[in-house]
């Protein structure tokens, strides 16, 4: 039953919350992560590349841990692991590195023993250990996902992303872990703001998925979040409320931050004039960030065939490069 060559996976980052749909929207994003994972004599980890500082090398490593979720659940024994990882995905910029390395410890370990839980399974444990769906779902799914917890299952639904929508991420270069981006948030809200992010968020899975772009920056605006997180990330509020005359159809916190999140009209011809904007807007708040162009992730996690004919490591250099 047990894969005895190993199996290995590829994990796209996430966006959550797209402005009003806190802790239910995702959208994957094409920068990604690769764990490779073989039953072993003991455990042990090969981790490469920067995004990996700090991960533990034990069996407190997260992608272990989540690995033996399954295994129990699945009923089967795995003790010993070899684990082997690379992430181009930063670290606690709000891109969902930890969902990402969930859901890829998660199929790994579900495929190393013949894929027994199925994906909707897998989703509720992972929902289960982050607290919300929304970068877990995106992750595993692909596409734009809109999800409910009730504590115990996650129903969702995918939808497929327009062709024309591009979306502009800038990352600041420094981090903001989502405990702290959560900590400053509200126990209680007006009735007044709860209508204002049901409406908005309502409208925004609609116009997303009918492909009416017109309607997505009244619609991606929020009140449940972001005005409460706007002191962590400075320069926040003025480009949520300019971004959307420089040529964004709508823009955002993506997830907890400090990463901001602009969807575009990929046919739109201020493109650069944008990224210049945001650029310069953060830098006079002290702020260095990088920018980046990508088109949504239509697919979520892949497992990869045939990995017996090339090692993980000329796997990433041929994956990087290409
Ligand atoms: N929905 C979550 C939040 C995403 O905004 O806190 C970050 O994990």
């Amino acid at each position: 039953m047990i894969r005895n060559e190993g199996v290995r996976v590829k994990v796209p980052a996430s966006t959550a919350n797209l402005g009003p749909g806190f802790d239910t929207l995702g959208m994957a994003l094409p920068i990604y992560s690769w764990i490779e994972m073989k039953e072993s004599e003991c455990t042990q980890f090969h981790l490469y590349g920067d995004q990996m500082n700090g991960l533990s090398k034990d069996k407190s490593n997260l992608v272990y841990q989540v690995a033996q979720l399954v295994f129990d659940e699945a009923g089967v024994s795995v003790p010993e692991i070899e684990i082997s990882m690379y992430s181009d995905i930063p670290l606690t910029r709000g891109l969902g590195s930890s969902a990402s390395a969930i859901i890829g410890g998660m199929v790994a370990a579900n495929a190393l023993i013949g894929s027994p839980l199925s994906n909707d399974k897998l989703f509720d444990m992972a929902t289960n250990l982050e607290g919300h769906p929304d970068n877990v779902g995106a992750s595993l799914f692909g596409g734009i996902i809109t999800a409910v917890w009730d504590g115990t299952h996650a129903d969702y639904i995918r939808l497929e992303p327009d062709n024309n929508l591009e979306v502009l991420v800038v990352i600041p270069e420094f981090q903001l872990s989502t405990s702290e981006a959560r900590s400053v948030l509200p126990d209680q809200i007006s009735r007044e703001d709860a209508v204002y992010n049901i409406s908005r968020s309502s409208l925004l899975v609609a116009a997303l998925s009918q492909g009416r772009f017109e309607l997505i920056g009244r619609a991606m605006s929020d009140r449940l979040h972001q005005p409460y997180r706007a002191s962590l990330v400075p320069g926040m509020s003025r480009i949520l409320e300019e971004a959307p005359n420089r040529g964004a159809l709508g823009v955002a916190l993506s997830g907890a931050g400090p990463t901001l999140l602009a969807l575009v009209d990929r046919r739109n011809l201020r493109k650069t004039d944008l990224e210049t904007y945001l650029l310069d807007t953060l830098r006079e708040y002290g702020i260095e960030a990088s920018a980046r162009w990508l088109d949504p992730a239509n697919d979520g996690v892949i497992i990869s065939e045939n990995i017996r004919f090339n090692s993980f490591l000329d796997m990433i250099k041929g994956e990087v490069e290409a």
